[in-house]
């Protein structure tokens, strides 16, 4: 009989429980399970991740390898690398020009390609239903896959509808298995969900310790859509890896500001796909389930959030 520790896939809701309400020594054995492989002397550790269940009930890692700015060889090694320590979620786009040594990576690695979820986006230029299609298509060859886990619409513009239209289509012909958006606000998000058959899965946009976004979390929440974070660390900016409110939680629990940060995205049941070109920071960025923030904790940090982008050049 399968035990309760080993059950894979959990609903949004039970995430936000888990994540939110379990001791620390829960979290240990049930989400920070921990394999010890390799010689004594430097040891390679596994770790498996926690799935949560979208809503179209496919599973999706709750934190996963971001790999903006990671191109060519760096990119192919540093995909291979995320995969060989456990991360299971790879997050590319058209626009980052890697899909080819993401691609790469993830043959490098050997990994069966059913244990992957790898995301993709169509960018603003290939916008409209004709476009997509063809997009769609270079992005698989260029990854050498034949589906995606997650495509979504990289931001809100163009024509959103056509390009929707093309990945319902996809979806249903079973080349996607989920399909979402990215930068989405809730206007966008109405709009869209105004005239479309099926309902984005998840909507990944800015957030970070400095924007944290609670309004778009309560609507995508209530409307049973996922939030992913992109530059969940965000990227640095701002003195994050120094902050010293960070810093001070993080000493309770012999943990550093990356953790700390990740480990808040994860109590609040957002998806986080840090990204890092060090093996020691890929480690230490999956390192987050054997420890959990106070509420105490998560009120210090909610009080750090400027509530405007770290990111205007991208506005
Ligand atoms: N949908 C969108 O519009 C959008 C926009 C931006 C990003 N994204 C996605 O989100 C992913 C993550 O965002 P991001 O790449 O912008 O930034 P990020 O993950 O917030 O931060 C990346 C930076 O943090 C550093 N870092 C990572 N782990 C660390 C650690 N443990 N200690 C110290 N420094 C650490 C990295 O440097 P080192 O390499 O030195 O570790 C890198 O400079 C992207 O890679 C991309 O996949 C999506």
């Amino acid at each position: 009989m399968k035990n309760k520790l080993q059950i894979d896939g959990i609903n949004r809701r039970e995430f936000l429980q888990k994540s939110a309400k379990y001791s620390a020594s829960a979290f240990l054995a049930t989400f920070g399970a921990t394999r010890l492989l390799g010689a004594s002397h430097t040891p390679v550790t596994t770790t498996t991740i926690e799935n949560v269940l979208l809503n179209n009930g496919i599973k999706m890692p709750v934190l996963g390898f971001g790999t903006l700015y990671l191109n060519g060889e760096e990119g192919k090694r540093c995909v291979s690398d995320a995969i060989s320590l456990g991360y299971r979620l790879i997050d590319t786009a058209t626009i980052y020009e890697n899909e080819e040594a993401v691609g790469a990576g993830i043959k490098k690695s050997g990994i069966e390609r059913d244990k992957l979820f790898v995301t993709s986006k169509v960018w603003v230029d290939d916008s409209g239903y004709e476009k997509t299609k063809k997009a769609f298509e270079t992005s698989l060859n260029k990854l050498g896959l034949d589906y995606l886990d997650l495509y979504l619409i990289h931001r809100p513009r163009g024509d959103v509808k056509g390009s929707w239209k093309a990945m319902e289509e996809l979806y249903k012909e079973g080349r996607i298995r989920a399909i979402g958006v990215s930068n989405f606000e809730q206007n966008h998000l109405q709009d869209l969900m105004a005239t479309s058959k099926i309902k984005p899965a998840v909507n990944q946009i800015e957030t970070h310790a400095f924007f944290q976004q609670p309004e778009a979390n309560k609507f995508l929440e209530q409307h049973n859509i996922q939030m992913e974070a992109w530059s969940p660390l965000a990227q640095g900016r701002n003195g994050h890896f120094t902050n010293e409110t960070l810093a001070s939680i993080g000493k309770k629990y012999n943990k550093n500001n990356a953790q700390v940060s990740l480990r808040w995205h994860y109590q609040r049941g957002i998806v986080a796909i840090p990204r890092t070109s060090q093996k020691a920071h890929m480690m230490e960025n999956l390192n987050i389930f054997d420890f959990k923030l106070d509420e105490t904790d998560m009120n210090i940090i909610s009080g750090l959030d400027l509530n405007t982008t770290q990111f205007p050049e991208w506005e």
